[in-house]
């Protein structure tokens, strides 16, 4: 996360995992619709609603908070006491392992990694679960490689799971990406699953740290209770917004489809002209994670950010050295060139 804030920032940046972000200007917002104070308390109801709506539950199945972040915080806080099991995919999102680690969590690994073709294999969950695991941790689109978890896969895992009477946590901030065709979210395939996502990478809306759990109503009380701790309340300006935009969201999802459409034949082109990668391409999504068949990618980072002022985010930091993730929800034009310079560079390594 660190790298993220201070150091992936590049004039060419294919660094960033989501859509760029909205502008304030588009959304039809006045001042007065805004206010400091309001009734957040254990969230505020109206975006409660929307929030239920758009996942087809019921207002008590939500619990909002601060980003996806928060809401995995939340949820691993609520389903795992300090000690017991965390069974996670790897490669992963580096913060879903600290923050497990941080609540006291042990941690396992099962692989998913290129040579499965980035899927998730149940009876590898089967083998490399034990009687102490207690949740099971996956993201679907997978963040670093883009990768679906289908619907039936889920539900294997999901009984792999029951019969040990563990949970399957789900972080779904990239499954947000496939608008229309997004699946309806894990909680609806049973009680042992549990959701969080945002408006943070499909809407390039980050700055409303707008994000839920979806859970049974009695594990979502324990969240807002566990989230007493940490919050205590939600910036309530911030959910004015968030209402506003989720009531717009189809002007939102039109530029982000817009956005992706134009730079998915960039990436496709970029990727279908190079041997010295081998990537598995998702058909969704905002970020791919290529692994470099020849060289370090540590020195392709240097080059990149040296001669070519351009982004990526070095494998490294998903446990996995030989691979880069690239995002495509940036400034067609910036992509566009990020990518040239991309494959310049990967060309003078290779001299
Ligand atoms: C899988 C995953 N979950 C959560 C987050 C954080 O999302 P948010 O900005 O909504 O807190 C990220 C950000 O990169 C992510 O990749």
């Amino acid at each position: 996360m660190q790298y993220a804030k201070l150091r992936s920032e590049a004039k060419y940046n294919l660094a960033a995992s989501g859509v760029m972000s909205y502008p304030l200007a588009e959304l039809p917002i006045k001042l007065e619709d805004l206010e400091i104070n309001g009734p957040t308390l254990y969230g505020y109801e109206p975006l409660l609603e929307r929030l239920a709506k758009l996942n087809g539950v019921t207002p008590d199945c939500v619990v909002t908070a601060q980003g996806t972040s928060l809401a995995n915080h939340l949820a691993i806080a609520a389903t795992l006491e300090p000690g017991e099991e965390a069974l996670v995919e790897w490669p992963t999102y580096e913060l879903l392992t600290s923050t497990l680690q941080y609540l006291g969590a042990r941690v396992r690994f099962f692989d998913r990694g290129l040579e499965r073709g980035f899927r998730v294999d149940p009876e590898e969950v089967e083998r490399k679960i034990t009687p102490q695991t207690r949740l099971i941790v996956l993201t679907n689109l997978h963040n670093p490689s883009g990768t679906l978890i289908h619907d039936a896969t889920l539900n294997a895992v999901g009984e792999i799971a029951r019969k040990i009477n563990a949970r399957v946590l789900v972080d779904e901030v990239y499954l947000e990406s496939m608008f229309e065709q997004r699946p309806h979210p894990a909680i609806h395939m049973g009680d042992h699953f549990v959701v969080t996502s945002s408006l943070t990478k499909a809407f390039g809306l980050s700055g409303v740290r707008c994000g839920w759990v979806l859970a049974t109503p009695e594990l979502a009380q324990r969240m807002r209770h566990i989230h007493d701790l940490y919050g205590v309340n939600a910036a309530f300006p911030a959910d004015l917004i968030s209402v506003i935009a989720l009531d717009n969201l189809d002007r939102v999802i039109a530029r982000a489809k817009k956005l992706l459409a134009a730079n998915r034949p960039v990436l496709d082109a970029f990727l279908q002209s190079r041997d010295d990668l081998a990537c598995v391409r998702p058909e969704y999504g905002t970020v791919v994670f290529p692994k470099l068949l020849k060289g370090s990618v540590e020195a392709l980072d240097r080059l990149l950010r040296e001669k070519y002022e351009t982004g990526i985010v070095p494998g490294k930091y998903f446990g996995e050295e030989r691979h880069f993730r690239v995002g495509i929800g940036g400034d067609p034009d910036m992509t566009h060139v990020g990518f040239e310079r991309l494959g310049a560079a990967l060309d003078e390594m290779r001299k």
